[in-house]
C-alpha cells in the first residue's frame, strides 16, 4: 500500500508583530481582557503578499524534503485569502518556485484549508494520480479585517507554513482523517463584501465587514472538534494516551484546552502558538507543525492528532504519523523582502483606505445577493 508521507516543512512569517497594547491605541480593548479570553498575546502583520509568503514557505518545504522544485507533481494553496480568484494563487506559487511540471489547486474551507489540502494530496498520492505535492497553508486576514470592530479585530493575524508529502511505502503521513461541515450555523461567520455575490450590492470591494458571533462559534468548534478527534482516533484504532503531540487549530486557547481535556489528553501534550501568532485561519496548524518539528517536540515515529474547525463551520481531525526523520536535509535561502513599517502603522493605513473606499461608494453593510436560504 501507499502512504503520504510528510518529507519536508517549512515556514515564512512576517516579522512585523502587533501587541495588544497596540491595539488596544485605537480599539475600547486591553491586554488583560485579550489575554483572558482568548491566550493572545501578539499577532503578525504581513507587508508582502500572500503569494510572497507561500513561495517562500514553500521553497523552505522543499529544500528540507531535499525535492526538486522540476519534480513536483501538485502545489496545493489552501486559504480563504487568495491574491486574486483568476487566475488562482496555486498557480503563481507554481511558477514562482519553478514547479513548472505541477498541477497548481486553490482550496478554500477557511481555516480547515491547510488540512483539507492534506486531505486532497494525500489521496492523490494513495490512489497514484501523483507521486508528491506541496501543501500550503497560508493567510493574509489583515487587509480584509474588520479593524474597528474589537469583537474580530483582536483575534486573527497572518502567516504562512507549508509542507512536502510525498508516496511512502512506510505506513506515515495521513492515517485518517473525519471531515465534515456544520452548515446549519454557517452564518456565524461571514465576511461580507468578499466575493461575487457583492457585484452591484453597492459595497467596493475588499470593504469588508464581519459577522461573528464568537459564543456560539466557540460551542460549536469545541464540540466538531471534539467529536471529529474521537471519530479519527476510533477509526484508527488509536486511544488518546497513544497520541503524542496534538497540534490544533489555534482560534482560542479556551477552546483548544476544551476539547484536549474532553479527548482525554493532556495539556502537555499541546503544540501551542495562539500566544504569539493569534488565529492564522489556514496557517495556524502547518506553522504550528513546522515549529514543534523546529523545536523538537516531534519525535521519529510520532503520532500526531491534528483538529481544526473554520467558517462554514468546516471541522475536521486528522491522525498523522511522523516519519524517523526529524531535521531538514537542506536549507533553502529564500527571504520575504524586508519590513520597511510597523504592524501599527500598516494597520493604520488599511484603516485610512477602507474608511475612504466606503465613502467613495456611500454604502454601509450590504447583504450579498445569495439565495434566501444561504443569508
Ligand atoms: N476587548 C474588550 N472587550 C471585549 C472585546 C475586546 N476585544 N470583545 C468583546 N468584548 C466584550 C463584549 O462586548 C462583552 O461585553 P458585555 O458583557 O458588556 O456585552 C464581553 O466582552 C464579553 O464578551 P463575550 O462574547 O461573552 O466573550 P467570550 O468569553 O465569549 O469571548 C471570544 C469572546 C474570544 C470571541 C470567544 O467567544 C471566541 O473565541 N469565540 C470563537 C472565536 C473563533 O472561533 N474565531 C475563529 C472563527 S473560525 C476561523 O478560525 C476562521
Amino acid at each position: 500500500m501507499t502512504y503520504a508521507a510528510i518529507t519536508g516543512w517549512g515556514k515564512a512569517m512576517p516579522p512585523a508583530v502587533l501587541s495588544n497594547a497596540d491595539l488596544s491605541t485605537f480599539l475600547d480593548t486591553n491586554d488583560e481582557w485579550i489575554t483572558s479570553r482568548t491566550g493572545m498575546k501578539e499577532r503578525r502583520v504581513s507587508h508582502v503578499s500572500a503569494s510572497e509568503m507561500a513561495i517562500v514557505a514553500a521553497k523552505r518545504a522543499l529544500a528540507c524534503a531535499g525535492l526538486d522544485a522540476k519534480d513536483v507533481d501538485l502545489v496545493i494553496y489552501g486559504s480563504c485569502s487568495s491574491d486574486e480568484i483568476v487566475p488562482n494563487s496555486a498557480s503563481g506559487v507554481q511558477t514562482a518556485i519553478g514547479a513548472t511540471s505541477a498541477a497548481a489547486i486553490d482550496l478554500n474551507t477557511a481555516c480547515t484549508s491547510f488540512l483539507y489540502s492534506l486531505s486532497t494530496a494525500t489521496a492523490m498520492i494513495k490512489t497514484g494520480v501523483i507521486r508528491n505535492a506541496v501543501v500550503i497553508g497560508v493567510e493574509l486576514i489583515s487587509p480584509f479585517m474588520d479593524w474597528d470592530n474589537r469583537n474580530v479585530a483582536v483575534l486573527f493575524g497572518d502567516g504562512c507554513a507549508a509542507v512536502v508529502v510525498q508516496a511512502s511505502e512506510k505506513e506515515e503521513g495521513v492515517l485518517g482523517e473525519q471531515l465534515g461541515c456544520l452548515a446549519h450555523v454557517r452564518h456565524t461567520l461571514r465576511v461580507r463584501g468578499m466575493g461575487c455575490a457583492y457585484t452591484n450590492s453597492g459595497v467596493v470591494s475588499g470593504d469588508t465587514s464581519w459577522d461573528f458571533d464568537g459564543q456560539e462559534i466557540f460551542r460549536h468548534a469545541v464540540q466538531g472538534m471534539t467529536r471529529a478527534s474521537a471519530d479519527v482516533l476510533k477509526k484508527c484504532g488509536v486511544t488518546p494516551d497513544q497520541v503524542d503531540l496534538v497540534v490544533p487549530h489555534q482560534a482560542n486557547l479556551r477552546i483548544i484546552e476544551a476539547v484536549v481535556t474532553r479527548s482525554g489528553i493532556p495539556m502537555d501534550k499541546v503544540m501551542l502558538t495562539v500566544e504569539r501568532y493569534g488565529n492564522m485561519s489556514a496557517a495556524t496548524v502547518p506553522v504550528a507543525l513546522t515549529e514543534a518539528v523546529e523545536t523538537g517536540r516531534v519525535k521519529p515515529g510520532a503520532l500526531i492528532l491534528m483538529p481544526a474547525f473554520g467558517a462554514g463551520l468546516t471541522v475536521c481531525a486528522h491522525l498523522v504519523r511522523w516519519g524517523e526523520r526529524v531535521t531538514p536535509l537542506a536549507q533553502s535561502d529564500a527571504e520575504l523582502s524586508p519590513v520597511k513599517r510597523s504592524a501599527l502603522d500598516m494597520i493604520g493605513d488599511i484603516r485610512a483606505r477602507k474608511t475612504d473606499a466606503a465613502a467613495r461608494s456611500g454604502a454601509g453593510l450590504a447583504n450579498p445577493r445569495l439565495p434566501e436560504a444561504l443569508l
